[in-house]
């Protein structure tokens, strides 16, 4: 289940905000902060209501934002599926291009604004020629991407997949063989679950054209998550020798080996759900380092062990001050042309069908 900031009254003025932030973040971060804090997010509400946006949030947003202005917060999956229920004329997206894309793919009569032009580094890692190259190679395989993969890039694909899904969509196209695109680590976890093997093709050279049968197999490619490429093994290990009563949650997005080293893996939404519900005293979370702050005030029982500096760079070029900017210039303005998003509609819509 998500989180909604519905502690907080209709039109928060920067009192209310402050006293919520000190709630959630008064151990973290000096008042000060939260005061100045509280002062943009209170012009933020007052924007978002004269210009009738609604604020999806990812997971790995700052605090300060977290805790203040969104209507909705989650992990890929769930705003995918919160984006198809918006009723506002505008969505600002407070995480990263290819999530922002994803809400205009899904809601094209609606502006969707995107406070900076930030990336990552698994949908840049391919593009919608090396898709068609992977297709004529491998004929007839059926193509799952990642959500995050580009419009064009979701658009020559028959379904998408995020880390919270991607074992049922995969199981829900019957296949031997399937193209498992981009995330290799990802690839490997789902392909390990599902008892097949991956393949991660040689490149081609120019002009050379070649098909190939494999089978039981995932055929990846070799894009990586800057930020989970980071934990290993190492990282556990010493962190269970200071702490043997420690719980290991660690994103799908990391390496098989520091997956199979861990106690539980899962989309981010999957991680706070388990967080919500477990026993445990302690926690470490191989994830974005966001997260652990954003919900420990609602898990007091538990400590999250803070032995995180892995930011992603790109989720942190979304602040509160760009969001603000954001509604008043009403700016970055998403636009995907209209075949290719109808296309990627397709690969969308038959994902959040599976349920
Ligand atoms: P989820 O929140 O869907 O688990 O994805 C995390 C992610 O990769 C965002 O970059
Ligand atoms: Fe991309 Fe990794 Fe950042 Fe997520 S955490 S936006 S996958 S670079």
């Amino acid at each position: 289940m998500s989180i909604v900031q519905n502690t907080l009254p209709d039109n928060p003025t920067k009192d209310d905000l402050f006293a919520h932030l000190k709630i959630k973040l008064g151990d973290a971060i000096p008042e000060m902060v939260l005061y100045e804090k509280a002062i943009v997010a209170e012009q933020i509400h007052k924007l978002k209501r004269e210009r009738n946006a609604v604020i999806l949030a990812h997971n790995y947003m700052a605090s300060t934002l977290y805790h203040s202005v969104p209507d909705f917060v989650g992990d890929s999956l769930e705003l995918s599926r919160y984006a198809t229920t918006v009723t506002a004329d505008v969505i600002v997206f407070c995480g990263v291009e290819f999530m922002a894309e994803t809400a205009k793919i899904l809601n094209p009569e609606k502006t969707v604004l995107l406070p900076s032009r930030a990336g990552c580094s698994l949908a840049s890692s391919i593009t919608a020629s090396d898709v068609r190259a992977l297709k004529a190679r491998y004929p007839g395989v059926p193509v799952v991407t990642y959500i995050n993969t580009y419009a064009d890039v979701k658009a020559e694909t028959d379904i998408c997949c995020t880390s919270g899904n991607a074992r049922k969509v995969v199981e829900s196209l019957k296949s031997d063989t399937i193209i498992f695109l981009p995330d290799e680590y990802l690839a490997s976890n789902i392909a390990k679950e599902t008892g097949k093997h991956i393949i991660i093709p040689t490149a081609l050279t120019a002009g050379q054209a070649r098909t190939e049968a494999v089978q039981n197999s995932f055929i990846g490619w070799n894009g990586r998550c800057e930020v989970h490429d980071q934990f290993s093994v190492e990282d556990i290990n010493s962190v269970r020798h200071d702490y043997p009563d420690v719980v290991v949650l660690a994103h799908p997005e990391c390496k098989p080996e520091v997956v199979a080293a861990s106690d539980m893996s899962g989309s981010t939404a999957a991680m706070i759900k388990y967080v919500q519900n477990t026993t445990a005293k302690r926690i470490l979370l191989l994830t974005e380092c966001s997260m652990g702050e954003n919900i420990a005030s609602s898990n007091p029982a538990t400590e999250m062990l803070r032995l995180c500096s892995v930011r992603c760079p790109h989720m942190a070029e979304i602040s509160l001050e760009n969001v603000l900017w954001s509604l008043q210039e009403m700016k970055h303005v998403i636009e995907i042309p209209e075949d290719i998003r109808i296309k990627a509609h397709r690969a969308v819509q038959r994902m959040l069908d599976i349920g």
